[in-house]
């Protein structure tokens, strides 16, 4: 069966570029597929989180994993510093990770801009750790948004050099994933780029209706179409793009149609996309608080995560230490 895996980050709560790029995604695949998923609590180290945030911040990414609907029962889930063999292989793909490679990455510039005082060399090998977390379980597919795509493309290209340099074939060459349609980019409210925790701009599972509609409600709009049929500019265009996410596609036909002929009210648009995504989240939102406050099932779920992902990542691990020629004596 083919293996699937993926992770966020616990920084802060889950938004919905999180959950239509990713989490959905697991909850969907969880049924059909052999599946991972995990917590990516080393990779939040490169930004330095202090202890107490951290530790709650893995706590609320695991409520809000399992209210969405992942099941410990049909898929692994774990944290990621609790499998040790991730870091091991991590050492051994660093050897084949060139400084050129890795400074060329667009998220390693991007953090270069925002973090210039902590510029360290986890942000650098960022990249090679997720490698390893894909490939310690030899994965094919990663459910994952846009965003992620060029991380996805270094971990096909460490697993072919990792191949190619011992002449093995121990890891297969993992695909981004979203069942047969593109890649996601969510936009945020604020008119352009991406919905993420660091621009501020994002709406999260955990938030209540009437928070989440003031932020719909002052989304960027312009002062309407006047022509018929004219191409939208980017802020509108967002609008659109979270809708079809949310929104029922007669309701986002309804809304294209008002555009078309110039008759759109941003108003009604909004208050309809603010209820639409109320109607999402609501039901996720309802179940965090419990599962948080559950101490001894959120220990159960990760003891059972850590032993299946384990049991996985020491296989893979075995046959990549004997490939690279330690062996005992
Ligand atoms: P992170 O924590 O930034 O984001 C987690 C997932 O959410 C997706 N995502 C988005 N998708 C669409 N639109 C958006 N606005 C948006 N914002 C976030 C991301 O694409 C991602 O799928 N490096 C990863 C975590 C990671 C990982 C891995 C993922 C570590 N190891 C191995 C896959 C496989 C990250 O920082 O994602």
């Amino acid at each position: 069966m083919d293996i699937v895996l993926s992770g966020i980050r616990p920084t802060g709560h889950l938004h919905l570029g999180n959950y239509f790029g990713a989490l959905r995604n697991f909850v969907k695949i969880q049924e059909t597929h052999k599946c991972y998923f995990f917590i990516a609590d080393l990779h939040s180290l490169t930004t330095h989180p202090h202890p107490a945030d951290f530790h709650n911040s893995v706590r609320v990414i695991l409520s809000e994993y399992l209210a969405a609907g992942l099941d410990p029962e049909k898929c692994a889930l774990y944290v990621q510093s609790d499998v040790p063999e991730v870091s091991e292989l991590y050492v051994l793909l660093n050897m084949l990770a060139y400084k050129g490679e890795m400074e060329r990455t667009a998220s390693f510039k991007d953090k270069v801009r925002l973090q210039p005082d902590n510029v360290n060399t986890g942000l650098l090998t960022y990249p090679v750790l997720m490698a390893s977390d894909i490939l310690i379980h030899r994965s094919k597919y990663v459910p994952v948004g846009k965003d992620q795509e060029q991380h996805l493309e270094i971990a096909r290209l460490l697993a072919r050099r990792f191949n190619h340099m011992y002449g093995v074939d121990v890891f297969p060459e993992p695909q981004a994933f979203n069942f047969g349609n593109d890649l996601v980019k969510v936009p945020g409210l604020d008119g352009s780029g991406k919905m993420g925790k660091s621009e501020g701009n994002g709406v999260y599972l955990y938030e209540d209706d009437k928070s989440i509609t003031k932020k719909v409600m002052r989304a960027v709009t312009d002062s309407g179409p006047t022509e018929p049929n004219s191409p939208k500019p980017e802020v509108i265009e967002n609008l659109f793009t979270l809708m079809r996410l949310v929104s029922a596609p007669d309701t986002v036909a309804f809304f294209e149609e008002k555009w078309n002929d110039c008759s759109i009210r941003y108003g009604d648009m909004k208050k309809q996309l603010a209820a639409d995504i109320c109607a999402t989240v609501a039901p996720i939102r309802e179940r965090i608080d419990a599962i948080y406050n559950d101490t001894d099932y959120l220990h159960r779920v990760t003891a059972l995560g850590c032993e299946k992902a384990r049991a996985s990542a020491s296989a893979t691990l075995k046959l990549a230490r004997e490939a690279v020629g330690f062996k005992p004596f």
